[in-house]
């Protein structure tokens, strides 16, 4: 049986998840962040179990290895690109998917916007960083 999803973070969960994040992601908008997002749903879900879209469920994705879910079928590119996903990764790969891993196939031209990426990366870590239940 699947465990039950994880109750959302209180809003003093997630500004201590902000703070974490280091500079200057920590300082994010996330009201903007969350504006920005909206570029990114039409193929990307982020709550916990969420189904894979176009593109992969995003909850969980700090600290996870590129390419790692099992259910999910990535490009060569990604599946081996051998890192783990942090801040500075999802602000490179955000800023042009293309140049940053030759080969993925996530068709999105990229956030030019360098405030942006960083509101949208803070939002993504407030909304997508919380444990899981069990983990
Ligand atoms: C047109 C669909 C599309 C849009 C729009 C899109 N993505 Fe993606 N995304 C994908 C696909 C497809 C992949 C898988 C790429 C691969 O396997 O090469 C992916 C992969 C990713 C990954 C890697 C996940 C993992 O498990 O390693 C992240 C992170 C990500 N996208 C974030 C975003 C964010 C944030 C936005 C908005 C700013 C966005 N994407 C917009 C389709 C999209």
């Amino acid at each position: 049986p699947k465990a039950p999803p994880p109750p959302a973070p209180t809003e003093a969960e997630k500004a201590a998840m902000l703070a974490a994040l280091p500079a200057p992601y920590n300082a994010g908008d996330l009201e903007n962040g969350r504006r920005a997002f909206a570029r990114c749903r039409s193929c990307h879900t982020i709550t916990p179990g969420g189904p894979n879209m176009a593109g992969p469920n995003l909850y969980g994705v700090f600290g996870r290895q590129a390419g790692a879910l099992d259910k999910y079928s990535y490009s060569h590119a990604l599946r081996s690109a051998g890192f783990t996903w942090d801040a500075d990764k999802l602000d490179h790969w955000l800023e042009n998917p293309r140049t940053f891993l030759p080969g993925n196939k996530m068709t999105f031209a990229g956030l030019r916007d360098a405030t942006d990426r960083r509101d949208v990366i803070a939002f993504l870590k407030v909304e997508t960083g919380y444990k899981t239940t069990g983990e």
